[in-house]
């Protein structure tokens, strides 16, 4: 029987375990599946930790997410179209879901798919080989610690690329007499409280721990940017400054000559796609952007057939994203999509690099990648939904933003899946402290 090994049970992970579930539940004959996660248990990012650096296995953690996340998109866009908020909590729920309720969602779906048996939690991928006789995956039992050596014909990787912090020198910052991190350790802004906080970078993870830090009561809030500010209207106490220049002890210099003293740097400046176990002719080797190098239609290896990476794109859509990928990739491994030749694949590929070369703002990405996500579904069976509706709602979603960066949290979307208008959320966000599965839910 066909063999397929998976890679990481997140969200991605799970979207492919969805995908083959689905045609089992419909009768089709699957292959052998097995997916192995380094964690305990699944849901990736969503495992929200209390630890930092390694785990309790020794493995780095995983999860860079912290106490007070919420979505900062509405969920109607990365709805799951076989699989309804609604459905999940049994009443439409407003828009912007702290991160304990978006997890109960995955893993709610996840639960009803019947796969937990084909995940090996504690087992981390340590090496994926190929020769004749197909992919050699070397694993660890992590609380065995033992080392396993199995074949597959087909390798899925969905281990994501938000957990390896990218972390840039700055001169002077060995001098800091304050806390220095990077957002993949950030874990609550409790330890802020009073302090001044110089945030690195300007996209979603400067944007949100910066907010988050002032919200929970630092005393100010500065961003620094490398090529271009955020320019939201923010509350009192938060100001945007171009790129640091030095480090000297608490005092940091910034490009226009400015300085300021600080009590803390949080580093938000990114991520690295990492895949320690893959040799370098099986490797994805990319930053975060809309095409992935070396991969067909955003998943098969150009260069392997048989190998898959889900959920390597720069995200504006997520979970749907997922999905039509993870539908995508069961179809060619189920020989029901014949893929073109090299050549044809080969250019194909170069559409989409060469079209997001030329797009020159967000409102441009968000279609390109809807245009994408549309590219896969007209391959597959996965259930219609309102893709239209969702790039509206994304561009709504990001004017919002410009209007109110406070505030657009606050707003209600129509749902892709069941066409109703989500309620609004019963307290505002920015004065939302309490932000339990149990307290969201209620009213
Ligand atoms: C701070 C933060 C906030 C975010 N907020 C949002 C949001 O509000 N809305 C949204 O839609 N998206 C958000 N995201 C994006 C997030 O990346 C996706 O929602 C989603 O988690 C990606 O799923 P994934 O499965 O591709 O990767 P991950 O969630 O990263 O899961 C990868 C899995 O692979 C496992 N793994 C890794 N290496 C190995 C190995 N060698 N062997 C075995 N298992 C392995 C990991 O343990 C993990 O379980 C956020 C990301 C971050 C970092
Ligand atoms: N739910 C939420 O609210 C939430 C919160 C946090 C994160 N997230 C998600 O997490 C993911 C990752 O977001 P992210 O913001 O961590 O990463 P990101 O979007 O890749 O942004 C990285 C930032 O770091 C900056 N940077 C990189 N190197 C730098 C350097 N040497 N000096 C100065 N700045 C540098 C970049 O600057 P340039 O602009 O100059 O390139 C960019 O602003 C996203 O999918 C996001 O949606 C969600």
């Amino acid at each position: 029987m066909t063999k397929v090994c998976i890679i990481g049970a997140g969200p991605s992970g799970l979207s492919a375990l969805r995908a083959f579930s689905t045609a089992r539940d419909q009768g089709i004959q699957i292959p052998d599946i097995t997916c192995f996660e380094k964690q305990n248990n699944w849901g990736g990012q969503w495992n929200f930790t209390w630890r930092t650096s390694l785990d309790e296995n020794g493995e780095p953690v995983h999860s860079s997410m912290y106490r007070h996340l919420w979505s900062n998109g509405p969920k109607e866009c990365l709805e799951f179209s076989d699989y309804s908020f609604e459905e999940h909590f049994g009443k439409s729920i407003p828009s912007f879901p702290p991160r304990s309720v978006l997890r109960d969602y995955i893993v709610g779906r996840a639960e009803r798919s019947n796969v937990k048996e084909l995940v090996k939690f504690n087992h981390s991928v340590r090496l994926v080989e190929k020769d004749k006789e197909g992919f050699k995956v070397t694993v660890e039992d992590i609380n065995k610690k033992k080392v396993i050596k199995e074949y597959f014909d087909y390798v899925i990787v969905a281990t994501g690329h938000f957990s390896v912090p990218n972390v840039p020198e700055f001169e002077g910052i060995e001098t800091f007499t304050g806390r220095v991190m990077h957002a993949h350790d950030f874990r609550s802004a409790a330890e802020f409280i009073g302090k001044d906080v110089l945030v690195v970078g300007a996209s979603y993870s400067a944007e949100d721990i910066g907010l988050q830090c002032k919200k929970y009561g630092a005393k100010t809030v500065s961003f620094t940017f490398r090529t271009a500010p955020m320019g939201f209207i923010w509350p009192d106490g938060v100001d945007e400054r171009p790129l640091l220049t030095s480090v000297n002890r608490s005092t940091v210099t910034f490009r226009d000559g400015s300085n300021k003293n600080f009590d803390a740097i949080i580093l938000c400046t990114g991520y690295l796609h990492s895949f320690p176990f893959l040799p370098e002719d099986l490797r994805l080797v990319t930053n975060n952007r809309l095409f992935s190098p070396g991969l067909f239609k955003g998943v098969v290896w150009n260069d392997n057939t048989h190998l898959f990476y889900i959920g390597m794109q720069d995200q504006w859509y997520t979970f749907t994203m997922f999905d039509a990928e993870a539908w995508y990739t069961r179809d060619v491994i189920l020989e029901r999509i014949k893929l073109p030749v090299k050549e044809e694949r080969t250019l194909d590929m170069n559409k989409w690099d060469e079209r997001e070369n030329k797009l020159e703002d967000a409102y441009e990405m968000i279609d390109y990648q809807a245009d994408y996500i549309r590219a896969l579904l007209e391959f597959s069976d996965y259930p219609s939904f309102n893709l239209n509706l969702t790039q509206k709602e994304f561009k709504a979603w990001k004017k919002e933003k410009e209007k109110s960066i406070l505030g657009y949290r606050d707003k209600s979307y129509c749902s892709p899946v069941t066409n109703k208008q989500s309620p609004v959320h019963h307290t505002k966000w920015w004065e939302a402290m309490d932000d339990t599965i149990d307290n969201y839910l209620k009213g």
